[in-house]
Parts: C-alpha cells; structure tokens; sequence
C-alpha cells in the first residue's frame, strides 16, 4: 500500500482534531452492539493507520462509528464492513451537502462564498457518486461465482476510496477560506470517515 498511502497524503496533513470527529459522528447512534469481528477490524485498521498517519484513526472512533449502522454487526469480512462505512461516510456527506445547500439560500449570488458553496456541493455530489462505484466492487465481490481469476484485488478497494480525497481537499479548502464553524466541522467529521474507510479497506 505504499504508493496509495503517498498519494493520500491530503488528507493525512490536515490538522483533525480525533476528538471532534468522535463526538459528532457518534452523536446520532442507537445502541448496536459491537461485535469481535467489527473490534478486530478496528483494531487492525487503526494500527494500520498508525504507522502511514500522523492523525491515526483510533480503534474506538472506528467501532463508535461503525456502530451507527446496526448492519455492521452482521458482517462476516471486511468487504461487508467497508460496505457499511461507505453507506455511513454517505450520509455523513449527505449532511454537509444539504448545510452546505442550506446556506447558499442565505449567501448573495456573484459573491466568492457563493462561488465556494456551489463547488463544496460539485465536491460532495462527486464523492458519492465514487463511493457508489466502491460500493459496486464490493457488491460484484460478493456475487462472484468463485472463480479466482475475476476477483478483486486488494488494493482496489482502498484505491477506490482514495479517489474521494481531491474532491475533499477541494471543498475544506473553500470552507477553510469561508470560516463558517459548522460548515467546516461537518466536512471535517466526512474526512475522519474517509480515513476510516480507507484504511478498513486497506487491511483486506
Ligand atoms: C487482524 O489482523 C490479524 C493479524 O494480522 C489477522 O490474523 C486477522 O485476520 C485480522 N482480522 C481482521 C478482521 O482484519
Ligand atoms: C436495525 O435497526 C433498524 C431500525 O433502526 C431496525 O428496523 C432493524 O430491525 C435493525 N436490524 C437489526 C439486524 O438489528
Ligand atoms: C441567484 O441565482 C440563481 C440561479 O442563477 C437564481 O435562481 C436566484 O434567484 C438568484 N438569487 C438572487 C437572490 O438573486
């Protein structure tokens, strides 16, 4: 994973607060419980993390947001975990592209910040539609036949959610420009995501 660990280095310079991320992702989360496997998962994601990241994901910022789907309690391999981290790095990017929408109501047209606000929602609208072509992979993975020949390679899974890493850097940049706390806290809250569903599928 090397090469793909040098290239997303975007987001890995940012300066996250864990802490932050932890809290407001796991705000919205009912009970689930966690499973071994999620915990193991975590624990070997978050290790990961540790060596190619100076702002590593922790084990529990994993399990916490994992938890926010109970569906990732039924999950047997690491490809259905990633599966459930995209679908909840999607709805975390679906919360700060209807702010970010939100707020263009209250912005004047022909100004920079409206100009900012319109690419955040580019930014976001392109990072979905990357992670539904992730989320293929891993649907096409499961309906495999068995043949060896056709399968998925390791590293193209965590390739795959790497792509979402300009179109990020992209709209922090604007918001960092904007200092608009909430605006930037939730693109912040979508980065952490990112990284965990980077580095969950880099242990595949
Ligand atoms: C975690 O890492 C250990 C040691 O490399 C490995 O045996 C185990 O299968 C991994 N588990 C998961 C869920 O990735
Ligand atoms: C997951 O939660 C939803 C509602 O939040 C519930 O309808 C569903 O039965 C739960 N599934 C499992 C497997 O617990
Ligand atoms: C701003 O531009 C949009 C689309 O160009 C337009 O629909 C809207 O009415 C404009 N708003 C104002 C306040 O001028």
């Amino acid at each position: 994973m090397s090469v793909t660990s040098i290239l997303f280095s975007a987001i890995t310079i940012m300066l996250l607060s864990t802490t932050i991320a932890t809290e407001s992702t796991a705000s919205g989360g009912g009970n689930p419980k966690a499973t071994n496997f999620m915990v193991e998962a975590c624990k070997n994601a978050s290790t990961k993390s540790q060596i190619y990241d100076p702002n590593p994901i922790t084990q529990e910022f994993c399990v916490l947001s994992l938890k926010l789907d109970n569906r990732s309690a039924e999950a047997k391999d690491v490809h259905s975990l990633v599966h459930v981290a995209i679908d909840i790095l999607k709805g975390q990017v679906a919360t700060a592209n209807d702010n970010v929408k939100q707020m263009m109501h209250d912005t004047k047209n022909g100004t920079s910040t409206m100009r900012s606000l319109s690419f955040c929602v580019v930014d976001y609208n392109r990072m979905v539609s990357i992670l539904s072509i992730c989320d293929t992979m891993i649907n096409e993975y499961h309906g495999r036949t068995g043949r060896a020949d056709d399968g998925l390679l390791s590293s193209e899974l965590p390739a795959c959610v790497e792509k979402v890493d300009k179109p990020f850097i992209d709209c922090w940049l604007g918001l960092l420009g904007m200092e608009v706390k909430k605006l930037l806290d939730e693109n912040i809250a979508v980065g952490m995501l990112v990284k965990l569903n980077f580095y969950l599928a880099s242990i595949i």
